[in-house]
């Protein structure tokens, strides 16, 4: 399946969660069985080609696609987690998100020292998401040179934000003007 017939399978809902927001939804997506694998398929790919040790994703769409390319590689995945959840000491950062505020956890001990760590997620928006997980999992010890996404809003910047921390960044597909 072509990035165009996956890309075809988002839904768009518009005046969602505010007027005049086009929200891109993946549940029409990911409920597709041949779209939503070959979405994986193609994340896999990128995740190889950047030399991906281990996949983080953030909570909670990052968990859908990233959970899925882990283990379409055979690789370990790291859950960077909305705050409050993890039974155990975490290191946290607050950030800034499209509509409001967040933040963001992790078990500092998931990540060995040096591992190559590709993110996943399902939208670059601002960016503010990706780069704070960028900044959590390089303060616990990981290597963060890669973040993809199944779709960048290349408008909103966030892909050249997180490029100027030296994350480089692909996307399956985006939604200029949103
Ligand atoms: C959404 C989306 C990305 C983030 C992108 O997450 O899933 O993670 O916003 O926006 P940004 O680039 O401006 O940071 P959100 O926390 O809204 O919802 P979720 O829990 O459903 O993933
Ligand atoms: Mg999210």
């Amino acid at each position: 399946m072509t990035r165009d017939e996956i890309k075809a399978l988002v839904r768009t809902v518009p005046d969602f969660p505010a007027k005049g927001i086009l929200f891109r939804d993946v549940t029409t997506l990911i409920r597709h069985g041949d779209g939503f694998a070959a979405c994986i398929a193609h994340l896999a790919r990128m995740a190889e080609a950047a030399g991906a040790e281990v996949i983080a994703g953030m909570e909670a769409r990052g968990f859908i696609f990233g959970a899925a390319v882990a283990a379409h590689m055979r690789l370990g995945f790291v859950p960077v987690r909305k705050p409050g959840k993890l039974p155990v000491r975490t290191v946290g950062i607050d950030y800034a998100l499209e509509y409001g505020r967040d933040r963001l956890e992790i078990d500092p001990g998931a990540i060995d020292k040096g591992a190559r760590v590709v993110i996943v997620d399902d939208l670059i928006a601002t960016g503010g998401t990706a780069l704070a997980a960028t900044e959590l999992l390089r303060g616990a010890g990981a290597r963060v040179d890669h973040a993809l996404f199944v779709i960048d809003l290349p408008d909103l910047h966030g892909a050249e934000r997180l490029r100027g921390a030296g994350v480089s960044v692909e996307a399956l597909m985006d939604f200029p003007g949103h």
